[in-house]
């Protein structure tokens, strides 16, 4: 009954869509609302990846992946290091967590932990906001490390100064809201990234997930900020989890001089 109620509802909207004039407009605003990506859904067009790697990103809240389960959501932050002078040419990744509880077994990639090594590669330099990470091999004196296939989209999609200007760091960014690239798949009556496929999702490694950085360690202010974002953006925020902040020492894992 509800589905032919629905149904009808569906029809009418679509005879006033095909009447001209303004009643149309609704419906297509209607419409817009249901699309993902929603319009107009892009990464920033305006960005400086000098300043967004600058200092050290912690993670306030993010959605579970099969790389960050939700036991690995401690202390999480994340580090990019250019791998040549520009960074344009390419990031060494250094994901930090700890497993289990605060200051648990340090888990990772890169540097900071005795993981992978993970880089981001920008494909297009006009559009430094769309990075490409990937597990990657090698990584001498003389040549770059090689990404090990077409790695997953890491799209930053919203960044900018503290709420609060007495908490500004002075960088151009102290929030970064980051995607998985585009939000193709509709939750909750908004958009979210992965395959629309639960099963699927639950192993997906690339083009999944959503991030909330910060700055600060622990930052009530912006990540309330970025919960608003995100509902102007149109992307779910129902998937994400807390990242436990309180009481990290950030201890080093093997190989590191990042770390503390
Ligand atoms: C980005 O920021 C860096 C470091 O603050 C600055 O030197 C550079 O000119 C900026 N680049 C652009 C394109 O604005």
């Amino acid at each position: 009954m509800a589905r032919l109620a629905a149904s009808i509802a569906l029809l009418a909207a679509v005879a006033l869509a095909a009447a001209p004039g303004a009643a149309a407009r609704p419906l297509e605003a209607w419409l817009d609302r249901q699309r993902c990506p929603p319009p107009g859904f892009d990464a920033l067009q305006d960005f400086n990846v000098t300043q967004y790697i600058a200092q050290r990103w912690f993670v306030q809240k993010q959605e579970p992946l099969v790389y960050q389960p939700a036991d690995r959501l401690f202390c999480v932050f994340a580090e990019y290091q250019p791998l040549r002078e520009d960074p344009l040419d390419g990031l060494l990744v250094n994901n930090y967590a700890n497993e289990g509880a605060v200051n648990g077994p340090v888990v990772g990639t890169s540097e900071v932990a005795d993981g992978p090594l993970t880089t981001a590669t920008i494909p297009n330099k006009r559009r430094p906001s769309k990075l490409r990470v990937a597990i990657s091999l090698g990584g001498g004196e003389s040549f770059r490390p090689i990404q090990l296939g077409r790695g997953g989209d890491y799209w930053v999609v919203a960044a900018g100064q503290s709420v609060d200007p007495a908490d500004r760091s002075g960088n151009l960014y102290d929030w970064a809201i980051v995607t998985g690239g585009r939000p193709n798949r509709r939750s909750n009556g908004a958009c979210a990234t992965g395959s629309p496929f639960g099963l699927v999702r639950r192993f997906q490694t690339n083009n999944v997930g959503l991030w909330l950085f910060t700055r600060k360690p622990i930052d009530p202010v912006n990540t309330q900020l970025m919960m608003g974002k995100l509902a102007e953006l149109g992307l779910d925020p129902s998937g994400l989890l807390d990242v436990q902040q309180q009481g990290c020492t950030y201890a080093c894992g093997p190989g590191s001089g990042q770390c503390n």
